[in-house]
């Protein structure tokens, strides 16, 4: 099945076509440049350029592919979570095409989506442990199935990209932070005693990094040559400490989440697998922590590529092609989801 797949929860434009479990084609409009002015993402203007580019891009991926759009056999959209505004232009160009051309719709729980595309590159044995690390989210999972998700752990407050984005933020590096963190981060050793491994002291798989968040806040007012004049243009600044300061960060939090999903490990001893997806996924110091984990615990690692780590249409066309090879259909009252609220699984078909 020819499924297009569209993404436009966030800051990325994006279009995939996928058949067979086959990418046939993408295109993608990032948004960074335009954020990065303010310092993160501005929902209205996110929603915006999604309007401006999205049809644009569908006209390129399908001359990429040297397809017509009649050749479209199935319609998936990340239904949510993101931001409405933006979730909105996505699912309303979804619906125009399935409505036009006449083939079934499906909306894609994004989270899932990120998970399940690591399938791609390598085959997922399942149940499998799934680690959603992003700038909004972080859920752990027990996955039985490419359709079956059980929610085992979510953060309280702040995501773990959020925590590293406001560390970075509060050091004046530019957006996305997470990023520049990994890099100056990755020339040092960690001093693990600089910041704590917030909210392991319990037997809990949900995550809280507010207190890490107040742990850097304090590390920085105490240590204020740490933080650049304004925000560099261009080339990473050479500030004594502060490739320490980010290692140190970055090994809390890869520490962090390394607690928490070797406990989920320990009460779910059937799982297979460790699927890691979301843009910190693509973080070097928490792949290291995460496999070497998971080699020491017999666990299979799946790590996507960096490129399958941040939003793609990929990952919606991926899983959208399962899901409608499966028989899961929504009808045209379909909503969006903005994140925060549960995803409802009110297919109009379901298997079985
Ligand atoms: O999944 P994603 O592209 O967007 C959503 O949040 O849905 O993730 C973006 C997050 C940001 O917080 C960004 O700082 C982080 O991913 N990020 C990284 C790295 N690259 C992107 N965090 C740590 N290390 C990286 N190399
Ligand atoms: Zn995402």
């Amino acid at each position: 099945m020819i499924c297009l797949g569209i993404e436009t929860s966030c800051d990325e434009t994006a279009l995939a076509l996928v058949s067979e479990g086959r990418v046939l084609g993408e295109r993608m409009a990032s948004q960074v440049e335009l954020h990065a002015l303010f310092g993160g993402v501005v929902p209205e203007l996110a929603s915006r350029e999604h309007l401006r580019k999205a049809t644009s891009l569908f006209s390129g991926l399908m001359a990429d592919a040297g397809l017509a759009p009649v050749d479209i056999e199935g319609v998936a959209v990340a239904r949510g979570p993101g931001l409405l505004g933006s979730l909105l232009v996505g699912m309303n160009l979804a619906k125009g095409l399935a409505q036009g051309l006449g083939v079934p719709l499906v909306g894609v729980n994004h989270l899932h989506a990120h998970l399940m595309v690591a399938g791609l590159e390598r085959e997922i044995a399942f149940p499998a442990l799934g680690l959603l690390i992003s700038g909004g989210h972080t859920h752990l999972y027990l996955i039985r199935s490419p359709f079956d998700f059980e929610l085992l752990g979510r953060t309280l407050d702040d995501a773990a990209g959020e925590a590293l984005d406001k560390a970075a933020k509060l050091v004046n590096l530019p957006y996305p932070g997470g990023k520049y963190i990994d890099i100056l981060g990755s020339t040092v050793q960690p001093d693990d005693t600089l910041f704590p491994r917030p909210y392991t002291a319990n037997p809990g798989l949900d995550f809280s990094f507010s207190g890490l968040k107040s742990a850097v806040a304090r590390h920085i007012s105490q240590n204020p040559h740490l933080r650049l004049p304004a925000l560099p243009d261009g080339g990473l600044p050479d500030i004594p400490g502060l490739p320490l300061f980010c290692a140190s960060i970055n090994s809390a939090v890869a520490d962090t989440l390394r607690i928490k999903t070797e406990r989920a490990a320990d009460q779910h001893p059937e799982a297979r697998t460790l699927v890691v997806a979301g843009g910190v996924a693509a973080n070097s110091m928490i792949r290291r922590v995460l496999g070497r984990m998971c080699e020491e615990r017999g666990l299979a690692c799946v790590l996507p590529s960096a490129g399958l780590c941040t939003d793609n249409a990929v990952m919606v066309a991926y899983l959208g092609e399962m899901m409608l090879r499966a028989g899961y259909r929504h009808g045209p009252e379909v909503t969006s989801i903005p994140r925060g609220k549960a995803i409802p699984l009110d297919f109009l078909k379901m298997p079985g």
